[in-house]
């Protein structure tokens, strides 16, 4: 077990947890594990080698290949920069297709484990606070209404010059988050202890704010 302070914020789609997390470590000082980004990276190279998603065996093996370089906010896979193309919703999804897979999640969980460094790790995703850190000194929660987040995703996929239809992504959303509710292994549902947050009606700075006291009244 780790003995660094672990804040785990888990949540759906587009519920803010990568800018809360970062936002909360970089007051900390904390490194920050964006644990979607390892599904995500799975996803992109399984479909970059026209992989069959279901294959779980096959799946398996690319993840347990997985090479990631994670260098000043950037991605890189076998030297290619691939910090934007894994954000698209398609390997969004595809992500949330190979994330059943029990294989592939217990062939990440190490990659996972070894972000608890000192001085202290916020790790956002679907089951920190579950599965990959249950000794997390903190467990958030993240929740949004379905509306906020796919106009925040809508935002956000502007900001990154990929173009989205509002439909398409209410769609895709739902999809994904029922996907990743109702999967058998690790699915997303609050960590036992853990504090729901909902940020429908919050700002990034008061979500970010709210953690940091949560924090605060654990190691004041
Ligand atoms: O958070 P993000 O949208 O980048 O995650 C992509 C997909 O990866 C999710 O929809 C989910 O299926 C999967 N995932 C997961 N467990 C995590 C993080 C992400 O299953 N800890």
């Amino acid at each position: 077990m780790n003995t660094v302070d672990v804040i785990a914020i888990d949540g759906p789609v587009a519920s803010g947890k990568g800018s809360v997390s970062s936002g909360v470590a970089k007051k900390l000082g904390f490194h920050v594990l964006d644990s979607g980004s390892l599904y995500r990276l799975t996803a992109y190279s399984a479909l970059t080698q026209k992989a069959d998603l279901d294959d779980e065996a096959e799946i398996t093996r690319i993840a347990q290949s997985l090479k990631p370089v994670f260098k000043d906010g950037k991605i890189f896979l076998n030297e290619e920069d691939v910090t934007d193309a894994i954000r698209h919703e398609e390997v969004g999804l595809a992500a949330s297709r190979i994330a059943v897979h029990t294989a592939v999640r217990s062939s990440l969980f190490e990659l996972q484990r070894n972000f608890a460094q000192a001085p202290g790790l916020v790790a956002d995703g679907r089951d920190m606070g579950s599965v990959v850190f249950p000794e997390a000194v903190l467990k958030v929660f993240l929740t949004a209404s379905a509306q906020s987040r796919a106009e925040r995703r809508i935002k956000q996929l502007k900001e990154k010059g990929i173009s989205s239809n509002i439909d398409d992504l209410v769609r895709q959303i739902k999809e994904r988050d029922e996907r990743d509710m109702n999967r058998s292994a690790a699915p997303l549902v609050p960590a036992d202890g853990a504090r729901i947050l909902d940020s429908s009606d919050l700002t990034l700075d008061e979500t970010i704010s709210q953690v940091l006291e949560w924090y605060r009244e654990i190691r004041p």
